[in-house]
């Protein structure tokens, strides 16, 4: 078995590849495109024997056609995507190339390819597309969670132009009967998140002694999923799923931004106090997020009945792993702190 991993430089991306060639001895194949939010170095120390790096994006048909035919590629887990909400409501150009056409581009090559194969080799191949929570849109805080079938209510450029690449998917098993499956995931966290997002900008920030900014009332929900726990149910789908089949990924831990970040300020204050004051004094409200969805949620029992996968870790031991990573790794942190971060702070918290 060969696996075409795509966007494996990310933050989902690396940590399923680590995962991954730790445990099991199919070689896979990473095509990245090394965006702003990628890191190739994520990737240096693994066993170059059932691991390869090739730079370039899932828009190159060209490329795609021959890595698969190359490879003999029987997987493919399509993590490329621009993924940050704040960044698709500033230009969500960039979204619809990657996301929707480059998820096209992606599906049509798997479909020529795939139709391709021997008998014996269709029966291996399987598409695994990774989405998330916000295709269902914004739930009140009673609703219940969304289920697989749930109608999608996408409510940013960014949510939509996911909604949009699961479309396809779904379209491409559908007409072609190319084998895809799409798990939908909630917010994940972990090491090697770029420090845009909610958990390592705060982590970051506090370790600079800057603001910890919180959007509007900071009651909005978020269900936190840590990226070990995600990647383990990733590794259950490509293995177990059926064609046609979509799953839901949650951590069963829903919480409140501001909580979350007091909860981030104490394990901080464990971890590594400040020489004055504590972290939940740098807390500062800033304006909100237009669309700012109030919560999102999963309802995990299918992939918990139907493949026995449940999430190991809750929001406290997540976190402190988390912080631990951080504080851990001060040159990765350093090293993210690159002129598009600084350029990207600097335009969404003037
Ligand atoms: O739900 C899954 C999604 O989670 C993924 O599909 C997205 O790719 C990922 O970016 C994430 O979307 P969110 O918008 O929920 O994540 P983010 O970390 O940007 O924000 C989490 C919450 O924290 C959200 O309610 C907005 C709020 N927030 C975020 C930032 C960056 C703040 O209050 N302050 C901030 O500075």
């Amino acid at each position: 078995m060969t696996i075409l991993v795509t966007g494996g430089a990310g933050f989902i991306g690396s940590n399923f590849i680590i995962n991954w060639v730790s445990k099991y001895k199919e070689k896979i194949i990473n095509l990245d495109n090394l965006n702003y939010a990628s890191n190739k170095n994520n990737l240096s120390k693994l066993n170059k024997k059932n691991y390869k790096f090739i730079k370039g994006s899932i828009n190159n048909k060209k490329l795609v056609r021959t890595i698969l035919r190359t490879y003999k590629i029987n997987k493919i887990i399509n993590f490329a995507a621009e993924t940050h909400v704040d960044r698709s409501i500033v230009d969500g150009s960039k979204f619809i190339n990657t996301n929707i056409n480059g998820t096209f581009n992606l599906l049509e090559e798997s479909k020529n390819y795939y139709l391709s194969l021997k008998k014996a080799n269709k029966l291996k191949f399987k598409f695994l597309h990774v989405s998330t929570d916000e295709v269902f849109g914004s739930l009140s805080k009673n609703s219940k969670p969304s289920i697989e079938d749930s109608v999608m209510k996408p409510n940013n450029p960014y949510s939509a132009t996911k909604a949009s690449s699961d479309h396809l998917v779904r379209a491409f098993y559908k007409t072609y009967g190319v084998p895809t499956i799409i798990s939908n995931c909630s917010n994940n966290y972990g090491p090697y998140q770029f420090p845009e997002k909610l958990i390592p900008l705060v982590i970051n920030n506090a370790l600079m002694e800057k603001n910890l900014p919180i959007y509007g009332n900071g009651k909005q929900i978020r269900d936190w999923l840590y990226v070990e726990d995600h990647c383990k149910a990733l590794v259950i789908i490509l293995k177990n799923g059926k064609a046609g089949d979509k799953f839901n990924i949650g951590g069963n831990n829903e919480i409140t931004n501001i909580n979350l970040v007091k909860n981030i300020c104490n394990i901080l204050d464990n971890q590594f106090p400040r020489k004055k004051g504590k972290y939940k004094d740098l807390i500062k409200f800033v304006k909100d997020r237009p669309g700012h969805d109030t919560r999102y949620s999963l309802s995990t029992l299918k992939i918990m009945k139907q493949l026995k996968w449940k999430p190991k870790e809750n929001i406290v031991t997540g976190l402190n792993k988390t912080v631990k990573w951080y504080l851990n790794n001060p040159n990765w942190l350093k090293n993210s702190n690159s002129k598009d971060l600084q350029k990207w702070m600097k335009i969404q918290y003037k």
